[in-house]
């Protein structure tokens, strides 16, 4: 049976995220949040007190990476992330492990550690995978590549919302220096940088509604899969 695979691959904020969850009830379709993994990875490398031994423990990161227990469970809220049994679902979402998951992902061993881990959610009838590379790396052979951006500016405004909403303090200043120095990491690291497949349909929704974004994904996927 084919295993159909959709790709939504952008910078931090874009709204891949919330969009990804939306595809993947409407095509109830596998999801697959890569980024998830990577701020897991960076927690568990926090926990451990390896922030500073990226380098010089990278054998022992790299295992860690390669055994992280995780688990991700779907409820009608959305989906609950633990790491070692434990519920991390806000956690993963602060912005120091944001932080330290793009410094993590930018290391060419740990990348490959995760790798079989994301090859292995591609199961019947399909996947929906949100990331930076799932096109361009991950799953090239996807049916639907779709590259979701948005200015830097319009992506802080964004993100200051969802953190007031979780009731996090948040200075729109703060943020958007943040989202400028993961998205020069992400798109100039030398492994698997975050830039749009050659097939991909790229979409700007800087100025675009969820509702509006999810009408045009939709309209480009089943014309794919139609294909
Ligand atoms: O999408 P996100 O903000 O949750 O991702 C967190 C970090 O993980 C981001 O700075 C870049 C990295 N990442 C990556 O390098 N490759 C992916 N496929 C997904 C995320």
């Amino acid at each position: 049976m084919t295993v159909n695979i959709i790709t939504i691959d952008g910078p931090s904020g874009s709204g891949k995220g919330t969009l990804a969850a939306k595809l993947a009830a409407h095509y109830q379709y596998h999801l697959l949040d890569s980024g998830a993994l990577y701020r897991l990875l960076g927690l568990s490398l926090l926990n451990q007190g390896l922030q500073e031994k990226l380098d010089s423990e990278l054998t022992k990161c790299a295992e860690i990476a390669a055994n992280l227990d995780i688990k991700f469970i779907t409820t009608e809220s959305g989906v609950q992330v633990f790491l070692d049994g434990q519920d991390v679902t806000q956690t993963i979402r602060t912005e120091r492990v944001g932080e330290f998951a793009s410094k993590v992902a930018a290391i060419p061993a740990l990348r490959t550690a995760l790798l079989a881990r994301q090859h292995a959610f591609a199961q019947a009838p399909g996947l929906v995978a949100d990331g930076r590379d799932m096109a361009t790396f991950i799953f090239p052979n996807a049916q639907a590549k779709i590259y979701l951006t948005a200015s830097a500016q319009s992506r802080a405004a964004r993100r200051v919302k969802q953190l007031q909403g979780m009731g996090l303090d948040a200075k729109i200043n703060d943020i958007l220096a943040n989202i400028e120095a993961r998205d020069k990491r992400d798109m100039e690291r030398t492994i698997a940088p975050l830039k749009p497949a050659e097939d991909a349909y790229i979409i700007d929704s800087s100025a675009l509604s969820i509702d509006e974004v999810f009408s045009l994904m939709t309209a480009y996927i089943d014309k794919q899969l139609a294909n």
